[in-house]
């Protein structure tokens, strides 16, 4: 079906002269089905409503199911081995899709696409479009391309694109609580991570484009946003003239303060920023949730150095602190690391001695997967032996299970404020909804109440995953 023409953009200078040509295409895609599925963080799901929107402008419209769509998109993650290898999978499967249907167009969005480029096409013959996280503009250009018979690839990187002006299509969202994008990019360099890689500098959107997308929330009956960044405590966005400049703790409150009725959650804080300027913006707001996502990676000092994360076992220490003293209710969340390159015994029981520290009210845990062109793949060796991460990790898990399990009994006999999401996925006659930590309480149908509605809510039980209550 294809004639050899590759259309590459990986380079800086192939931009010049682009022009969009979103005109006429309407016309042409009308009615072509677009299938698109995402892996790895919010910030990927949020990308995915960007591109939809991008298609739906061209004329697409969505479907649910991938045997029957024009094209199919697979928005990639990179972080570990095994979120690639999921992709790779998944891929298997759409070229059985294909061979039914010559006709459909299969693209690679993402993390994985910024990372493999053009190698992609070599490596899995399906794929027909590359398509890295700042090139989405350039999708009218990239269809165009692959219906005349290329394969295309745009994978460069900007300094500034954080595609504020584009409304994204809710996607996967209950009507109730939306992501929002406030920057993109990553500028850390933590050693074993391929974000900075896949998704380019650091860059903070327009404070005024955020507020808009808020209050047009808000005004369309959503009452939840999460504000997504890969280090949300290091948005700082000035005007043009330098005469308006704006941290985090000064959106936060911004957003706070669009309506009482809209809760507000953020991801991810980085332990060598957030401030206690943030914790008092969030003390001071009732409709700023009280939880922290605050990955430690590590409780050894020496390991933290080797990851580059730039803070120690104490800063973090002291910013828990911080946190407790200023917020006493806040849930705090991390993400661990176990089996890290040199990772000595001692330097693990460190780890688990922070959690114990901390007792986190959730944690996702992982074993350190190199991660190619990485600091950490260049300057360390990957000493630590499978079973050995593996046995580490085990401990990690079980150690937060039994966290868990006591900050949800902490919860007993108390009353939650819950935004109610919708029926309960068990059960009909049971209502769903968050608290102000993000846990998740199920309580039996009351009369009147609505997805959206805010309730108390009694804690009589709890499981390992929910909070179980009855309305008061
Ligand atoms: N920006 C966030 C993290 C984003 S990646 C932050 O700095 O906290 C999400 C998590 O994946 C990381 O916190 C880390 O725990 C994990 N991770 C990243 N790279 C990894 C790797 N190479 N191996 C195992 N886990 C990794
Ligand atoms: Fe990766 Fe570190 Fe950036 Fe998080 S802060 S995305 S772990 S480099
Ligand atoms: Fe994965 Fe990219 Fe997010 S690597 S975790 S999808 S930024």
């Amino acid at each position: 079906m294809f004639n050899s023409g590759i259309t590459v953009k990986e380079h800086d200078e192939a931009r010049q002269g682009e022009a969009l040509v979103l005109d006429n295409q309407t016309g042409r895609n009308n009615g072509r089905k677009l299938y698109i599925e995402s892996y790895g963080c919010q910030m990927n799901f949020s990308d995915s409503e960007i591109v939809a929107s991008i298609m739906l402008d061209m004329g697409f419209t969505t479907t649910n199911t991938y045997q029957e769509a024009d094209v199919i998109f697979i928005n990639t993650c990179s972080i570990r081995e095994n979120a690639e290898q999921r992709v790779r999978n998944r891929l298997k499967e759409f070229a059985v899709a294909k061979v039914r249907k010559p006709d459909m167009v299969v693209g690679v969005l993402g993390c994985m696409a910024e990372r493999l480029k053009a190698k992609f096409l070599e490596e899995e013959k399906l794929v027909d479009i590359v398509i890295g996280p700042d090139a989405y503009r350039d999708l009218p250009n990239l269809i165009e391309s692959v219906d005349g018979g290329n394969k295309a690839v745009n994978v460069l990187l900007s300094r500034e694109e954080t595609y504020a002006d584009i409304n994204p299509v809710r996607l996967t969202s209950n009507g109730i609580s939306a992501f929002v994008s406030i920057m993109r990019g990553c500028d850390n360099m933590c050693s074993f991570c391929v974000v900075p890689f896949t998704r380019g500098r650091e860059r903070s959107r327009d404070v005024h484009s955020i507020i808009k997308e808020v209050t047009d929330l808000y005004n369309s009956g959503y009452k939840e946003v999460t504000l997504l960044g890969q280090n949300v405590d290091s948005y700082k966005w000035t005007n043009e003239e330098g005469t308006e400049s704006v941290n985090f703790a000064q959106l936060l409150e911004r957003v706070a303060l669009i309506s009482p009725e809209v809760r507000i959650r953020f991801s991810t804080s980085h332990p060598k920023d957030i401030t206690d300027e943030v914790l008092y913006t969030m003390a001071k707001y009732e409709n700023i949730c009280k939880y922290i996502h605050l990955p430690v990676q590590s409780g050894n000092s020496r390991i933290l150095d080797l990851m580059n994360r730039t803070y120690d076992r104490e800063w973090y220490m002291d910013r828990v602190n911080a946190i407790r003293r200023i917020i006493p209710e806040c849930a705090i969340s991390t993400d661990v690391i176990a089996g890290f390159c040199s990772e000595t015994e001692e330097e693990h029981q460190e780890t688990l001695s922070m959690m114990d520290f901390v007792q986190y009210d959730y944690a996702y845990m992982f074993m350190y997967s190199e991660r190619p062109g990485t600091p950490a793949a260049k300057k360390f060796t990957d000493d630590i032996p499978t079973e050995v991460k593996n046995r580490r990790l085990t401990e990690i898990i079980n150690k937060q299970q039994a966290h868990s399990k006591l900050r949800f009994e902490q919860q007993l006999g108390k009353v939650q404020k819950v935004l109610v999401e919708g029926l309960s996925k068990k059960s009909d006659q049971d209502f769903c909804g968050r608290n102000d930590q993000n846990a998740m309480v199920i309580f039996p149908v009351v009369e009147n109440i609505k997805p959206g509605d805010y309730v108390n809510v009694v804690v009589e039980r709890c499981t390992s995953a929910t909070l179980i209550g009855k309305m008061v």
